[in-house]
């Protein structure tokens, strides 16, 4: 059974409310305004809200907006008076799951009350199943703008590096939209063949060229009411990009070899790890598609710009782990554990820490992990060393990560004793020092000298 919160001015409906709703073996909370509504709402947590519309004060659209952003996953029912209809379809299209009228008939109450629960319950697991885990500043200023621009109908383009999360961050966008219960569609640019992707998006009719042997819907079309998920579109050809351009401007879409166009009710969201500024300046990427898709801009940080989010990404990713591996008990992960992890340089991000608790949990599931058991997790073959060498783009980043690589093998090996590292080097002790400096390489926790300081 579930909670819900009964927001009305008059008692009288209260009360009849918490009568018919208890006797189904419901939870009631009351109150008697949108301010003691909104505080109850964070004390109680109810999953279902029953939201009168005429109320003094707040009204229950302003209501509606505050619980939509602070309290995404929680259903609203809005309970409306005589010939507020207009104001309760506004409502709808705002998020509300439904409206009841006054006077209240107890059948079409509880249709209602049952299906908004059973839709709450697939809210919540949408919800779960893209949570956006971390505390860090960083984190924490993208997800307000993320909550921010959601629920409005601007376009998004999200930046940032491989593994960072743009992914659920666009899952995000459409749960905490009025399009969440539309589709998501979404269409990777860059594992599409050129010669395909107009197809793929616009869809074809069938004949239009050698192949098309029956007609297709494109992904546009088939998000229509949703949202379209553009995901590398920096890796989208010249000539796709002036025919999305044209969509986007007439937001109407015509299938390949088809003459009627389609009107198209289509948000789209799109993602690139490309840096599409400077593929603009070399001639990639069109300026106009850009300005268009660029409304509002999201970068999700790079996970070495919070690496105060490690330690709560490790323990989520160990318990999905472990839940899904059937591993019992759940390992601990000592402290110092925590800061090895914390120490490494994840330069796929988000992704990669995931991976690499999968495998340890997998690989060597012990009930006690220590510093020892994540260094011994870490030896990376040469290939992927080489792999991450070969995939800097200037022969600055190159020397770069070059020496990074070589240095924190070397410095590892000499347990961090900086006089036998630069003896075995060749190097000068204060030379070195300086390339600790300014790489910021810093010493994994374990046993022995204290975290960071090299030993000399
Ligand atoms: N903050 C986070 N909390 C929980 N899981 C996360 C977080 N960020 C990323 N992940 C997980 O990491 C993996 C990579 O995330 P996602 O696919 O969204 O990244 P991406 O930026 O789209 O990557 P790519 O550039 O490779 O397409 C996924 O399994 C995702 O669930
Ligand atoms: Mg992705």
């Amino acid at each position: 059974m579930a909670r819900i919160l009964l927001v009305d001015d008059d008692r009288t409906i209260r009360d009849s409310l918490e009568l018919i709703l208890s006797y189904e073996g419901h939870e009631l909370v009351q109150a008697p305004d949108g301010d003691e509504a909104l505080r109850r709402i964070g004390q109680a947590l109810p999953e279902l809200v029953l939201l009168d519309v005429v109320m003094p004060g707040r009204s229950g659209l302003e209501v509606l907006e505050e619980i939509q952003t602070s309290h995404p996953e929680v259903v609203v029912i809005m309970v409306t008076g005589h010939g507020d209809d207009a104001t309760a379809i506004a409502a709808t299209r705002k998020g509300a799951f439904d409206f009841i009228r006054k006077p209240l008939e107890r059948d079409r109450l509880l249709v209602s009350v049952r299906n908004a629960l059973r839709h709450s319950g697939m809210r919540r697991e949408i919800f779960d199943r893209y949570r956006i885990v971390g505390e860090s500043a960083a984190l924490r200023r993208m997800l307000a703008d993320v909550d921010r621009v959601a629920p409005t109908e601007a376009m998004v383009l999200i930046t940032g590096e491989n593994g960072t999360g743009k992914e659920l961050v666009a899952r995000r966008i459409q749960v905490l939209s009025a399009r969440r219960d539309g589709p998501f569609v979404e269409v990777n640019c860059a594992a599409i063949p050129r010669e395909l992707i107009e197809s793929e998006l616009f869809g074809h009719v069938k004949g239009s060229f050698t192949g098309a042997d029956r007609d297709k819907t494109g992904k546009f079309e088939q998000a229509q009411h949703g949202t379209l998920f553009l995901d590398e579109v920096g890796d989208m050809g010249l000539e796709s990009q002036a025919k999305v351009l044209r969509v986007l401007e007439q937001r109407t879409v015509e299938r390949v070899g088809g003459s009627r166009p389609i009107r198209l009710d289509v948000r789209v969201v799109a993602a690139t790890n490309k840096d599409l500024e400077q593929e603009m300046r070399e001639g990639r990427f069109r300026e106009d598609l850009y300005h268009r898709l660029n409304v509002v801009p999201i970068r999700v940080p790079p996970l070495r710009e919070r690496i105060e989010d490690v330690p709560l990404l490790v323990e989520y990713f160990l318990e999905d782990a472990c839940l899904r591996n059937g591993v019992r008990p759940r390992p601990r992960i000592t402290p110092a554990a925590h800061e090895a992890l914390k120490a490494k340089s994840w330069s796929g991000n988000v992704r990669e820490l995931r991976n690499f608790v999968e495998r340890l949990v997998i690989l060597r599931p012990r009930p006690v992990m220590d510093a020892d058991a994540i260094e011994a997790s870490t030896g990376r073959g040469t290939e992927s060393v080489w792999q991450e060498v070969l995939e800097t783009s200037s022969f600055e980043e190159f020397k770069e990560k070059s020496e990074r690589l070589f240095l924190e093998h070397k410095l590892a090996t000499f347990h961090w004793n900086i006089t036998r590292t630069a003896d075995a080097l060749g190097m000068q002790r204060s030379h070195l020092y300086k390339k600790i400096d300014r790489l910021g390489l810093r010493r994994a926790a374990r046993g022995g000298g204290e975290n960071g300081t090299p030993v000399a």
